[in-house]
């Protein structure tokens, strides 16, 4: 039988036209040169197989339109068959999917060399090689299409928009953040790379075939993106519970909460979510997935970390009963077996360091309390949050909008990177 273009159930390793091919390999060369040092050395790390440049494209799950109200139709394999309104919005869900995967390469290199463990910057290395390959299967499934129904060369435009793009300049607030210090890069990959993994999971359905396709490849490496964050987390928690290592509980701690409330944010405001859902892009409204993704975050992050302290202390502590004598030392305020609530890690409440949905700019602190003076609540965000992070000028633009938002005033996007 002679399947049509789109339908295909097979695996496909596909290259992206040779001038994108070559502007996507130079910004590589200015932004991420170490990736031939990781080329090099992968099979001394890895026996999975080595890293290749390429795009991925899974079989279909379905190929029929599974949500929406385009239901039960042929998914479009040509971004042509789109209306104009689903065409602009995909493009700009790949384009912003594009941007996340520059952005985070962009960020772990900041503080890349900043590792004491020559494993864990590999890993990293390895989670940076694999976000290039996001960035070059978006570029991909732009390219190898024809968008010009809207009177616009997309695929072109995107690149020039992207490549030019340096961190406080990208689409997400999450992605336009400093990485301070070497525990940055595996808190990220530990709790953004997560929301990643929820978008993908979510857009396996996706409508425009190409994209749907896209996901499942994608979702493999992302695994090993999450796992090596909390790896790293859980070696220092359980090194700090000992009284060893070079990070802190305290460290660890104000890691989570600078980028919790972010990859909140990331699923878009808790209310929306309706129209990619009416246009077959995704299966969940955003305020669903953001609630399944924190509670994840508290089995997979929180509890996860805080039985390796616990068992630092007291090693007949099983898995499966630490999270309730965590969170009761957590609630009590008390000590249990010699650990303190200062000595765990608590997830911050979904309410905490908001400036997008439901609880934007609305004063909380890390236990989803309101605060009502000023402050004292910058006074709390200056305690709880990393001393770099609170230096730098995410922070500052952060200040300057509550202040305006409570005079009524205009709020700005993203700090500057450079004031130049
Ligand atoms: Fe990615
Ligand atoms: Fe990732």
């Amino acid at each position: 039988m002679v399947r049509k273009p789109g339908y295909l159930d097979t695996e496909e390793v596909l290259e992206l036209p040779a001038p994108y091919h070559r502007r996507l390999t130079e910004w590589q060369r200015r932004h991420f040169p170490e990736l031939d040092h990781l080329v090099a050395r992968w099979s001394e790390h890895y026996r999975h197989e080595p890293f290749r440049l390429i795009a991925k494209l899974g079989p279909l799950k379905s190929a029929s339109i599974e949500v929406g109200k385009l239901a039960g139709r042929p998914k479009f394999s040509r971004a042509a068959d789109m209306d104009d309104e689903m065409l602009v919005q995909s493009a700009k869900i790949i384009k912003a999917q594009c941007s996340t995967e520059l952005g985070s390469i962009q960020q772990h290199r900041g503080s890349l060399n900043k590792a004491q463990d020559p494993k864990q910057q590999f890993d990293v290395l390895r989670v940076m090689a694999e976000e290039f390959r996001h960035a070059y299967q978006m570029m991909f499934v732009l390219a190898s299409d024809d968008w010009s129904k809207v009177g616009q060369d997309i695929a072109a435009e995107t690149m020039d928009q992207l490549l030019g793009m340096e961190t406080g300049q990208h689409v997400l607030d999450a992605f336009n953040l400093y990485f301070d210090s070497f525990v940055d890069n595996c808190t990220f990959t530990a709790v953004i790379d997560r929301v990643g993994k929820y978008q993908l999971e979510m857009q396996t359905v996706f409508s425009y075939a190409p994209m749907a396709r896209s996901m499942g490849p994608m979702l493999a490496e992302e695994a090993f993106h999450m796992a090596s964050g909390v790896n790293a987390l859980r070696k220092w928690a359980h090194a700090a519970a000992r009284g060893e290592g070079n990070v802190s509980i305290a460290s660890l701690q104000k890691h989570v909460n600078k980028w919790v409330p972010r990859g909140l944010e990331m699923f878009g405001d808790e209310r929306g979510g309706k129209s990619a859902v009416e246009f077959g892009f995704k299966d969940m409204l955003n305020g669903v997935a953001q609630r399944q993704y924190y509670d994840e975050l508290k089995v997979e992050v929180v509890d996860t970390l805080n039985w390796e302290i616990l068992r630092a202390r007291e090693p007949r502590i099983a898995r499966e009963e630490a999270p309730a004598i965590a969170d009761e030392i957590l609630r009590s305020g008390g000590a249990k077996h010699g650990v303190r609530p200062e000595d765990l890690i608590a997830l911050p409440s979904e309410k905490f360091y908001r400036r997008r949905g439901v609880y934007e700019f609305q004063k909380f602190d890390v236990r989803g309390r309101a605060m009502a003076e000023l402050g004292e609540y910058l006074a709390h965000l200056r305690a709880v949050l990393p001393d770099a992070y609170v230096s730098g000028p995410d922070f500052k633009t952060y200040i300057g909008n509550l202040k305006a938002k409570s005079e009524g005033g205009e709020v700005h996007e993203a700090g500057l990177p450079f004031y130049g």
